[in-house]
């Protein structure tokens, strides 16, 4: 008799184990990174947003002309780095997001858009960095 109990007892142990193995399968899943919106990617940061005078975002634009920020950004496109279509959509053109980014321009880094490493360009003065900034922000007037 009391080896039958203990038997019942081990019986019911495995299936009521089976049960939780069974219920832990069916435990909700994180979301697919496809279903992700776009706005999880860009992060658009609030806040009034100036205007950049276009002779400006024009030195800008032969200033990264020169450099070698096209191995790694297109404007439209996501490449090594994020497009910079998409930089200007989370930016708002404020000074302190302009020289924020000139910062990163001089000294590069990661983790703002994901694992890849922007190289530094120190080479750059601190004003040439800023108009380079300024055409990207300035993406954001266009239509
Ligand atoms: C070796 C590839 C590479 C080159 C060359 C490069 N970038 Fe980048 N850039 C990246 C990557 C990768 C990121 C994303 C970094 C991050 O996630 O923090 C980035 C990010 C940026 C950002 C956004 C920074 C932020 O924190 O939001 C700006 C602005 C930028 N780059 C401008 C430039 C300019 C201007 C040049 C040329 C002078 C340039 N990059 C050259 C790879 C590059």
């Amino acid at each position: 008799m009391i080896k039958q109990g203990y038997q019942r007892g081990l019986l019911c142990g495995i299936i009521l184990l089976l049960i939780a193995m069974a219920s832990c399968g069916e435990a909700p899943r994180p979301e697919p990174s496809h279903l992700k919106t776009e706005d999880d990617y860009i992060k658009p940061l609030p806040g009034p947003s100036d205007t950049i005078a276009a002779t400006t975002a024009a030195k800008g634009e032969v200033l990264i002309g020169y450099s070698d920020c096209a191995t790694c950004h297109k404007e439209d496109q996501r490449s090594v780095g994020p497009a910079f279509q998409d930089i200007a959509k989370r930016y708002p053109v404020q000074d302190v997001y302009i020289k924020y980014l000139a910062e990163k321009i001089r000294k590069g880094g990661s983790r703002s858009w994901g694992y890849a490493v922007m190289t530094p360009h120190e080479t750059l003065t601190t004003a040439e960095a800023a108009l380079m900034a300024a055409y990207i922000l300035s993406l954001r007037q266009r239509p």
